[in-house]
């Protein structure tokens, strides 16, 4: 008489473990920090367990960057004798798993990085054909989440075909881990993108060849922003475009201005782009702190409508970028496309505003009070306005 009772649980569990583990693991764009920017493949155990002690030191744990990705060059050079990736023993003398263990102590995630072929970019171990095995060695060591990169040799797979193989090993390990598809070469991962991960690519890298240490200015973001126009609504509740890393106080010949790197900060937010940071957080300007930390934008970014906004004006002086936000008010974003200082307005019926809406500054932190119609503002060069608005009787 037990068996059938048994056998019943058995299946519900079952049930119950897909569910949870089709469920997204968070359903906001995710937040936190990533080591490519600031140190290439220069990364080891003291940098990553300090970038873990200075995020909760300066209060951006606590403000949801929570995810720390170690990128690229975590590896040793070879596998193991059973054909497993490891870290390099010099580098991570206590292996991943002592790592893992620090940081979720810390309140934070751990993310690791790996490529779909035969080599990484920098020339690691990929996960060709070694999909189970890498799941199941990142599950032991307690890894949140994992970027999955298009590099290195795999015969005549596409990396549509790789990168589902590598989301079906996960997904089959019972342990949660979020999956990034980073195809720079394609154009169309946003279509099946929300099939397989949490995240995926929509272009190159914001900086490219940062070995070689170009200057970064505004030009380097406003190109990834281009590439997430038209793309939202393949996105939203669980499932992102990632135009790429914020590269405010991007570490190597930054040639941004302060109201640029403003800028770059309020678009992602506008269009819910992960909020992944690309500088060396253990040594921060307070001016930066006040833009990575702004409570009242990354509320934008994290709004619990989770729909991504988009660009509603691109004119020779100015885009407009608009997000619906789930307290029925709208953010939006006046971008001065120009090099010099101007005026630039805002008409309501362009945002399908009737007539009047209160307005508040998320950079000033101000209320503005009730406007009719038009609302203007002085923006500095590549610099934005950044508002929040509800229609008011
Ligand atoms: C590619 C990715 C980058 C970074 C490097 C690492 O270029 O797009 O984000 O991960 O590989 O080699």
């Amino acid at each position: 008489m037990r068996k059938p009772i048994i056998a019943l649980a058995f299946i519900a569990t079952i049930a119950f473990a897909a569910k949870a583990q089709d469920k997204p693991i968070t359903t906001t764009p995710p937040m936190g920090w990533m080591s490519w920017f600031p140190f290439i493949d220069k990364i080891n155990e003291k940098k990553i367990m300090e970038v873990a002690d200075a995020m909760v030191k300066s209060g951006l744990r606590d403000a949801g960057y929570k995810l720390l990705q170690l990128d690229d060059g975590w590896m040793a050079a070879t596998r193991d004798k059973e054909g497993r990736q490891y870290a390099d023993t010099s580098r991570f003398p206590h292996g991943m798993k002592y790592l893992a263990d620090y940081l979720h102590a810390r309140g934070l995630k751990i993310g690791i990085y790996s490529s779909n072929g035969t080599q990484t970019c920098a020339g690691y171990p990929g996960s060709y054909n070694h999909e189970e095995l890498d799941a199941k060695t990142y599950a032991a060591w307690g890894i949140d989440y994992l970027k999955y990169d298009a590099c290195g040799e795999k015969e005549n797979h596409t990396d549509r075909e790789l990168h589902t193989r590598m989301s079906k090993a996960l997904r089959a390990i019972g342990r949660p881990i979020m999956f990034e598809i980073c195809i720079f070469s394609s154009g169309d991962t946003h279509l099946w993108g929300a099939e397989i991960a949490d995240m995926w690519r929509t272009g190159g890298d914001i900086v490219k060849f940062i070995e070689r240490t170009p200057e970064v200015t505004y030009k380097n973001w406003y190109e990834n922003l281009g590439q997430v126009v038209g793309k939202e609504n393949y996105a939203g509740n669980g499932h992102w475009n990632d135009p790429d890393n914020l590269i405010v106080d991007y570490p190597r010949n930054n040639k941004q201005t302060y109201e640029e790197q403003k800028a770059q900060f309020s678009l992602w937010s506008v269009v819910s782009a992960p909020l992944i940071l690309g500088n060396d957080v253990r040594n921060m300007f307070d001016a930066t702190k006040q833009i990575l930390l702004n409570k009242e934008i990354i509320a934008v970014d994290q709004d619990k409508a989770t729909k991504p906004g988009s660009r509603v004006i691109s004119d020779d002086q100015k885009e407009v970028w608009v997000k619906q936000l789930n307290d029925g008010s709208k953010a939006v974003v006046i971008f001065n496309k120009q090099d010099t200082e101007a005026t630039l307005s805002l008409n309501f019926k362009d945002i399908n505003v009737a007539k009047k809406a209160k307005i508040r500054d998320l950079w000033s932190h101000s209320d503005k009070g009730t406007f009719t119609d038009t609302y203007s503002a002085k923006i500095a060069p590549h610099g934005v306005n950044m508002i929040k608005l509800i229609a008011a009787k």
